[in-house]
Parts: C-alpha cells; sequence; structure tokens
C-alpha cells in the first residue's frame, strides 16, 4: 500500500494552518473559538462566506477511494510478466488467515459467492429460517433462497445501526437455525450477547463482515466469531481488491462443504475421510474462484490496512470529538471493548425533532458552506419486490409492518467523508461549518 498522505494534501498541515488560520487566537480552542465567530457570522446559504477554503484538488487527494500506489501496480505488473497467477491465492489466502486468526478461509469471486457457499454449507432442511437485518446488501438476505431458508428480517439498534438482538428475540421461531450479523458501517455487532443468546437457543452465529476489515471486538476480529462469516474486496471496501471476497470457517466440516460450492478442484485435497473428497472435479456446481490480479491487490492492501485504519480513525476522532459536542448530534455507540473500522463515510446521528431542523436543510446549509455532506438510505431489503413474492421462497417470507430502528438511522444519518492523510485544517473547517449552522438554528428551521 502507498503511503495514505498525500503529498499534495501533506502541504497543509498543522504548521501552515496555525500560521495561516485566524483560529490561532490565545486562549481558545477551535471549538471555542468556533462558537464565538460562528454567532456572528452570516451562513453561506444566506450570503455569507463560505467556511471551508481548503483547496478541492487536495481535498480530492485526501478522500479519494480506493487508493493503490507502486506497490500494487509492480505487483499486477509482476503477475503479468511471470504468469505465475494463481499462487496468489493460497498466498493471499494464507496472509488473510495469519491476520484474522480464523482457522479456515478460502477465496471467493466477491462477498456474495462467499455468502451463497456459506447458505450451501449449513445444509438446512427446507423452510429453515435464519434471521438478518433488513438493513443490509441484498446478498445477505437472498443468498439462502438457492438452498430452500427462509430471511427473518430483523431491526437495527438505533444506536448502532447493528444487528439488535431484541428484536430478534421477539422473532424467534421453531424453525429458526441461524443468525447473521452484519457489522454496519464497520462497527461491530454486540457478538458476545449475541452468541450468548444463540447458544442458549441452539441457533448457529454467522457473520457479515464486508464493511469490517481490520475490526475486532475483545481482540477477535470480526468474521471469526461465527461459525462461518464472509469478507467482500469489492472497490468500496475497507480492504479494496476491485472485487473479490472471502469465507471464513471455524470447523473443518463446514470449510469443506462450503468451499466445494464454488471450487471444484478442492476436495481431491481435503483428507481422504472427508465427505466431500469424492466430488473432486465438480464440487456442487459453482465456480467462484477469486480472480488472482485481485488477490495480488488485496496482498499489497492488506500490508497497509491497519495504519489506514488507525489514520482514519484519528481523523474521525478529530472531527466527531467536537462534533459530539453540539446538540443533537451523536455518532454509532462504540463500545470499549470493540474497535471498530470505517466503511463508505463517517456516519454521524442528527436527532432532528431535538435540533428543530430538518435534514434537507441542513445539507443545502453545510453544502452552502463547503462541507461535503450526504445521506443515503440502505434500502431496506423487507420491502423489496422478491420478498413478498411467495413463488421465489420455500415458505414466504414475513414482511415485518415496521423497522423503527433501520427507519431512525436512514432519516437521521449524515455521511461526511473519511480523511486518508494529515489534515488538520480541512478537519477543522468542517467542523466550524457545523458549529456556524449550529449557532444559526432557528433560521435554520424556517428554511
Ligand atoms: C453487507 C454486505 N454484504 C455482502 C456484500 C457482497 O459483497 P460483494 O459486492 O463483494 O458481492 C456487500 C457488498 O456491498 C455488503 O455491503
Amino acid at each position: 500500500m502507498s503511503n495514505p498522505t498525500s503529498k499534495d494534501a501533506s502541504q497543509y498541515n498543522r504548521r501552515s494552518f496555525l500560521k495561516t488560520g485566524t483560529v490561532a487566537v490565545a486562549g481558545l480552542t477551535v471549538a471555542d473559538y468556533g462558537f464565538a465567530r460562528a454567532k456572528t457570522e452570516t451562513l453561506a446559504m444566506s450570503g455569507g462566506e463560505k467556511t471551508i477554503t481548503f483547496p478541492k484538488d487536495q481535498f480530492a487527494a485526501l478522500t479519494k477511494w480506493p487508493r493503490y500506489g507502486d506497490a500494487e501496480k509492480q505487483a499486477l505488473c509482476g503477475l503479468l510478466d511471470n504468469n505465475k497467477f494463481y499462487d496468489e491465492l493460497p498466498a493471499f489466502e494464507q496472509e488473510w488467515k495469519d491476520y484474522t486468526k480464523a482457522p479456515f478461509v478460502k477465496n471467493h469471486i466477491n462477498g456474495t459467492s462467499a455468502l451463497t457457499s456459506m447458505y450451501f454449507a449449513l445444509d438446512l432442511p427446507p423452510g429453515s429460517e435464519i434471521m438478518v437485518p433488513s438493513y443490509t446488501f441484498f446478498a445477505t438476505c437472498l443468498a439462502m433462497r438457492f438452498f430452500g431458508c427462509v430471511p427473518i428480517f430483523v431491526d437495527i439498534d438505533p444506536k448502532t445501526a447493528t444487528f439488535d438482538l431484541e428484536d430478534a428475540k421477539r422473532k424467534l421461531t421453531p424453525r429458526t437455525k441461524a443468525v447473521v450479523p452484519m457489522h454496519s458501517w464497520g462497527l461491530p455487532c454486540q457478538m458476545d450477547a449475541i452468541s450468548d443468546w444463540a447458544k442458549e437457543k441452539g441457533l448457529i452465529v454467522l457473520e457479515d463482515a464486508a464493511h469490517a476489515h481490520g475490526a475486532s471486538m475483545q481482540g477477535k476480529k470480526m468474521g471469526t466469531w461465527g461459525a462461518m462469516g464472509i469478507y467482500s474486496f469489492q472497490a468500496s471496501k475497507v480492504m479494496p481488491c476491485v472485487e473479490g471476497g472471502m469465507g471464513m470457517y471455524n470447523t473443518r466440516e463446514y470449510f469443506e462443504r462450503a468451499t466445494a460450492f464454488g471450487h471444484y478442484d478442492l476436495p481431491g485435497k481435503f483428507p481422504k475421510d472427508s465427505p466431500i473428497y469424492a466430488y473432486d472435479g465438480t464440487g456442487f456446481g459453482q465456480k467462484y474462484r477469486m480472480h488472482p490480479l485481485a488477490a495480488a491487490l488485496g496482498r499489497q492492501q492488506l500490508k497497509g490496512l491497519d495504519a489506514v485504519n488507525q489514520l482514519v480513525e484519528k481523523n474521525v476522532r478529530a472531527m466527531n470529538d467536537p462534533l459530539t459536542k453540539l446538540d443533537g448530534l451523536t455518532e454509532p455507540h462504540c463500545r470499549p471493548d470493540q474497535k471498530r473500522v470505517y466503511y463508505c463515510g463517517n456516519m454521524v446521528l442528527i436527532d432532528f425533532k431535538k435540533v428543530g431542523f430538518s435534514r434537507d436543510a441542513l445539507v443545502k446549509a453545510l453544502k452552502a458552506e463547503g462541507v461535503n455532506a450526504s445521506f443515503w438510505d440502505y434500502p431496506e431489503q423487507h420491502k423489496l419486490k422478491i420478498y413478498s413474492e411467495a413463488k421465489w421462497w420455500n415458505h414466504p417470507p414475513t414482511i415485518p409492518q415496521s423497522m423503527p430502528g433501520n427507519a431512525y438511522i436512514n432519516g437521521n444519518h449524515l455521511f461526511l467523508p473519511l480523511i486518508y492523510g494529515e489534515a488538520p485544517e480541512l478537519i477543522a473547517q468542517y467542523v466550524q461549518a457545523f458549529e456556524k449552522v449550529w449557532a444559526h438554528r432557528t433560521e435554520l428551521a424556517k428554511a
């Protein structure tokens, strides 16, 4: 992985910021100064000056994702020269296994194929129910369909945007066999409580860790808490290989069955006593091998994963520590024993009832200040057509009437950019822009 600090962007370091920035007022912190100034200034959307003066090209360089550098280019060119494509796959698996400490892993074309193989490996009787969040990508819920399983849609907790165990408890039926927590935006689900409950009820714990490369809980990497789990290495992800996926398996039985689904050449490599051994040459009908060039990207990205996650976390803290002092603005709650990562954006939560203005008004005001603020509502799976058509299912999934957690998160979040370099001035300007907007709450309420 190339150094995540862009050369251009790093010119804007703390020293030049303090020299040029008006913030160097004796005795005032950035936040204090922001509040003092904010009250007297006119909002940019009402004709005042924009708060963000940070150069746009440097902003683009700091927020670009994915980030590939010389190491990736050399790895790809080396492979095109030496044609040893397929050596990349076991090498990448070994390095990922060492990193996550998973007992067994297997490469897949993408996270979706890893999920499909995982559901195949369960070997559950048709009509078995599997608990999934509705707030997720389609593949978490839909890939089980091929094996006669049926999703039970579970809400998310509005404080974390992750799997709501209390809702799962309410929806348990005698047909429920497994649960699939998804670590939304890189924040681990409450895996200890979920695992304890699942054990008590005889449910299999699975994980969708597509957003959570490098995240852990109680020192244990996500994807290794469950009997099986998956990662996606798609281009937007925390560890991007453009496309790619990984299956995570806690037992040899699950590993052999899941991997034989899409890897026709593996069964002959299993011990002869394996019930899957005899399926060599066919597997179970799919070909899900990861593209070796993607694995080559993954190997380079993995080397820089922890450093990038650390830098992103530092920048999020520099932004969110002051932002969460604003009335009504919080962030998804992360427990001290959880180490989260950040996928897609820095999601903050705003209680719009409390602040008294709408999200549209806020985004308009922030954008006018030059803040790259956006929101993106996760399509709620249970509302999509395929789940309400009985013909696709062993028995029709129950479509919940309401999902208050989904609704709260979709309606009250804002995404701020993740910053992949040193950028104290940019961060301070973002904080100032929020403070300025908050200082004009009454005006915004009328907008
Ligand atoms: C939560 C979740 N699960 C699974 C996947 C599937 O991964 P892929 O796109 O690699 O198939 C994604 C991809 O966006 C995802 O966000």
